[in-house]
């Protein structure tokens, strides 16, 4: 079976690609012409990922999947949330985004933050919806300089490092995305 992942990102495809059960073809957009701006206006990232999967399948009559993660820090009541990418701006600045959740925390000593993915599958028409969430605390300063985003601010529970200071695989291991990610991979292989 061919499944299509709203992504124009050949590395996460290849990434998921990996954990898939035999006999499932990860496509990205590119495999299917697709290059639309599919626009993500919903104010929940289960919404989001449900707007990309639904316009995926309607018009291309595929099976797909599609997620959306945000940042959800406790004293910022959950921003930036679905804001994640452009927090501080349509720059989508990782720096600028990072700066303003450190400025607008200030001394806060409630540092509470957590990691969401939602992922829609949509799979003979009918939609599944998975989440995996990672907690953790936002560091006062930037930390490490692997990874992308918010990982240099991020400290997931129980580490001690950021997901900045750690190696891909490390990360990989305890992500939002690849805990969404393995709900989705197992309830495939079932
Ligand atoms: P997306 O839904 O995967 O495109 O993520 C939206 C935004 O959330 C990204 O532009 C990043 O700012 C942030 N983000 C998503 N995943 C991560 C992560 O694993 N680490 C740090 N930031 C992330």
């Amino acid at each position: 079976m061919e499944l299509v992942f709203a992504t124009q990102n050949r590395n996460k495809a290849a990434e998921i690609q990996r954990l898939m059960p035999e006999g499932i073809e990860i496509l990205t957009l590119q495999d299917i012409d697709c290059n639309d701006d599919i626009p993500e206006t919903a104010p929940t990232l289960e919404g989001n990922a449900q707007i990309k999967a639904r316009w995926i399948a309607e018009k291309y009559k595929v099976n797909c999947f599609a997620d959306d993660t945000g940042l959800e820090v406790e004293a910022l009541n959950g921003e930036p949330g679905v804001l994640s990418a452009r927090y501080a701006g349509e720059a989508r600045s990782d720096e600028a985004n990072m700066n303003k959740v450190l400025g607008l925390l200030n001394e806060s000593t409630n540092r509470k933050a957590r990691f969401r993915t939602a992922i829609c599958l949509i799979l003979d028409n009918e939609e599944h919806l998975f989440e995996g969430i990672v907690t953790g605390e936002i560091r006062p300063e930037k930390a490490g300089d692997s990874g992308f985003g918010y990982d240099p601010i991020f400290e997931p529970e129980q580490i001690g490092k950021t997901f900045a200071e750690m190696t891909m695989d490390q990360k990989n291991e305890r992500s939002h995305r690849a805990r969404a990610f393995q709900k989705m991979i197992s309830y495939l292989s079932n």
